[in-house]
């Protein structure tokens, strides 16, 4: 979501005649785009810019701005303890930044938080970075409160752009040559545009070219009707991907989450998404450690990872977030105890994964190919459409091409094979089944900023 966010600014401040510049060291104005969701987050922004510090230093005319969720959330700390950021800005005002980075050029800081029932960027053109994959925001906000979660506050009320368009978007990127898009939101599939749920969304979104690939994230299991269901399962280019955020197997802490649904409505899901949508892959979010958790309440969890084997996890430490109910429950669980329970849910879903992934040696997967493989030059990377990266030699093949890849050995994390045919230019959705694993979340998002 940050990195959408971070395209939807690059758009506004570059119709402005702002250029991007890889040397932060040549930069007149650098706006960083925080999240709260987690207190390192937070930490890691706070350190971050120590380091800007240096460049403001030596060039005071520089303009830092702190953009998201943070700013939203710690606007008087930023704006009076932080003498080194200029502009803070939330997530519903972008559209400010240009004049609040003019005004503070002229030596005027400013903030602008406020949240809106109706903001969704509909008229901006994203910039985006290279590559064949783009990220749409289809909606906005949360209103589901969790009691963990800063999101509802930091980014305020579901809101949702209409099917037109969005399906004007994905039209515009496929004749640009993307071949898969993701859309977005906190809780997608609460989408509605008063007229259409997202199960239509989806449909009118996959209908625009058979050749681009739609992904979608983050589901909530409370939204995830029947029709949405059938819909995934009946078009070849939605992705047969879904994940699922359980955050727990106890029914006692899910109540306490308010998360609006029992352990046995979740499997009971779980089992019709796999009786409908063929080799669909499952991923989900956990949370170890939230207030009162039990060694039974773990246990639980442990049992429900084992139960449903998913293909892949993002696991995580409970943070307490001021402001939210959870955070008036106490913070009750050591954190030694968070961590050696984080360590037992990510051992086990390691193990897995990579038992979901082995199952795939010698079969073949259907590979969208993305660019070079990270570590050798002759070698591609890519996703099978239940999202496995995959790395193959390149032979023969080309960027944005479907190849079927013979499988021949597997991590938690990869599949490495043999390119055996190109496929006709749009995804089959024969992909078999296959795992992935996100051991260190937080570090994956943080290589994504990096990157
Ligand atoms: N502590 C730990 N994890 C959290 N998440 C959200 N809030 C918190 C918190 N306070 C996790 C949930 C959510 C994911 C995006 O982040 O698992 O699904
Ligand atoms: Fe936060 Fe997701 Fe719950 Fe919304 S549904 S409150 S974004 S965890």
């Amino acid at each position: 979501m940050n990195v959408a966010d971070s395209e939807v600014v690059m758009g506004i401040m570059h119709s402005q005649g702002y250029r991007i510049t890889r040397q932060v060291s040549q930069a007149d104005v650098i706006l960083v785009n925080t999240c709260s969701v987690r207190e390192n987050a937070e930490q890691r922004i706070f350190g971050r810019l120590g380091h800007y510090r240096r460049y403001k230093h030596q060039n005071p005319g520089i303009v830092i701005g702190i953009l998201g969720c943070m700013a939203e959330r710690l606007r008087s700390k930023l704006m009076e303890e932080e003498s080194v950021v200029d502009v803070v800005v939330g997530p519903d005002e972008y559209r400010k930044l240009p004049g609040l980075v003019e005004s503070a050029a002229k030596g005027t800081r400013g903030i602008a938080v406020k949240l809106s029932r109706v903001e969704n960027y509909d008229d901006i053109v994203p910039l985006r970075t290279e590559g064949i994959c783009a990220w749409i925001s289809v909606m906005r906000g949360c209103d589901k409160f969790c009691t963990f979660c800063v999101v509802p506050f930091t980014r305020g009320r579901e809101r949702s752009r209409s099917v037109a368009n969005a399906v004007r978007e994905v039209g515009e990127l496929s004749a640009r040559g993307f071949k898969e898009v993701t859309l977005l939101g906190q809780n997608v599939n609460s989408y509605h545009d008063g007229e259409h749920d997202f199960a239509d969304l989806l449909a009118s979104v996959a209908g625009v070219d058979q050749s681009v690939r739609v992904r979608f994230t983050t589901s909530h299991p409370q939204d995830m009707s029947d029709k949405l269901i059938e819909t995934i399962a009946r078009y070849d280019n939605i992705c047969n991907y879904i994940h699922l955020p359980v955050q727990s197997g106890s029914d006692r802490i899910l109540g306490l989450m308010n998360r609006t649904y029992s352990s046995e409505h979740y499997r009971n899901l779980v089992k019709r998404i796999k009786s409908t949508v063929q080799n669909v892959s499952l991923s989900t979010d956990i949370i170890a450690g939230f207030p009162t958790e039990t060694e039974d309440d773990h246990r639980m969890t442990l049992n429900l990872l084992e139960e449903i084997r998913y293909d892949g996890a993002f696991m995580f430490k409970y943070s307490p977030r001021e402001n939210t109910p959870a955070f008036e429950m106490g913070n009750s669980i050591p954190d030694e105890v968070k961590v050696r329970r984080l360590n037992e849910i990510i051992e086990l879903q390691q193990r897995i994964s990579r038992e979901n992934n082995q199952a795939l040696v010698g079969r073949n997967v259907e590979v969208l190919i993305e660019g070079e493989s990270k570590k050798s030059k002759e070698a591609w990377t890519g996703r099978t459409d239940t999202n496995k990266v995959v790395v193959f030699p390149r032979e023969n093949t080309e960027v944005g091409d479907y190849v079927r890849v013979k499988v021949s050995s597997a991590t938690s994390a990869t599949l490495f094979g043999e390119p055996t045919n190109v496929l006709a230019g749009r995804p089959s959705g024969t992909t078999e089944r296959a795992a992935i694993v996100f051991p260190d979340s937080a570090q994956s998002v943080q290589d994504r900023i990096d990157r």
